[in-house]
C-alpha cells in the first residue's frame, strides 16, 4: 500500500465522517422543524376529536315512547329468549341467573329483585325503570350505568328495543300504562 492509497483511505474516512455529521445535523434540524408542525397537528387532532366525540356522547337516543303502541310483544318475547334468557328469567318468582329475575321490572325501582347481588352502579342510579330508561339501558348498559355487571353489549335496533320493552311490560298482573 503506497501513501496515495493511505491518503485516499483517510479521505474516505473523513468524507464519511463529515457525511455522518451532516446527516445528523440535517436530521436534527428536520426533527426540529417538524416538531411544531406535529404539535399543531396534535392540537387540531385533539380538538376535532373532542368536537366529534362530544355530540356523539350527548346525542340522546330517540325516545322509545312513540314506538311502543305499535310494538310487538311476541317479537319481544322471542328476542328476550335469544338475547337475555342466558342471564335472566322472566316468570313470576323465577330464579336469578347471572342476572336478576325480571318479572314486573317495568316501573319498579332499580335493583328490584330481592336477594340479588347488584353492582353499586345499578343500586346508585337514581330513578326507576321507566320505558325510556329501559330503552337507554338495553341500547347500551355500560353507558347507562357505567360499572354495571350486565356485560351485554346492547341492542341497536330501536324497533327491537320497543318490542322487548312491551314484552317486559306484559310481565305483570297490572302492566304500567303505555305513554
Ligand atoms: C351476560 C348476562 C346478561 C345478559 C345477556 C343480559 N343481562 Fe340484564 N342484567 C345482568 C346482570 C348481571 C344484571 C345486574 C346488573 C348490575 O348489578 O350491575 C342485569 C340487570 C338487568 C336489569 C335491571 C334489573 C333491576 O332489578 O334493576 C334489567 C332491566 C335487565 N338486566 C334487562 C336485560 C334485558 C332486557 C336483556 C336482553 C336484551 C338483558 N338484561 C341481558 C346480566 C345480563
Amino acid at each position: 500500500m503506497d501513501s496515495t492509497e493511505i491518503n485516499k483511505g483517510m479521505a474516505a474516512v473523513l468524507v464519511a465522517g463529515i457525511a455522518f455529521f451532516l446527516a445528523g445535523w440535517i436530521g436534527v434540524n428536520l426533527v426540529h422543524q417538524t416538531k411544531p408542525e406535529h404539535e399543531i397537528l396534535k392540537i387540531e387532532g385533539a380538538a376535532s376529536h373532542e368536537a366529534a366525540a362530544e355530540p356523539a356522547k350527548a346525542e340522546p337516543l330517540a325516545p322509545v315512547g312513540p314506538l311502543l303502541a305499535a310494538a310487538d310483544v311476541a317479537s319481544g318475547d322471542s328476542l328476550a329468549k335469544k338475547q337475555c334468557a342466558s342471564c335472566h328469567t322472566f316468570n313470576e318468582g323465577g330464579k336469578a341467573g347471572v342476572g336478576p329475575n325480571l318479572y314486573g321490572v317495568v316501573g319498579t325501582g332499580r335493583a328490584q329483585a330481592a336477594g340479588f347481588n347488584y353492582s353499586a352502579a345499578i343500586k346508585g342510579k337514581p330513578g326507576s325503570w321507566s320505558f325510556e330508561d329501559l330503552n337507554a339501558w338495553i341500547a347500551k348498559p355500560a353507558a347507562f350505568a357505567p360499572g354495571t355487571r350486565m356485560t351485554y353489549q346492547g341492542l341497536k335496533s330501536p324497533q327491537q328495543r320497543a318490542d322487548l320493552i312491551v314484552y317486559l311490560r306484559s310481565l305483570s298482573a297490572k302492566p304500567v300504562p303505555l305513554p
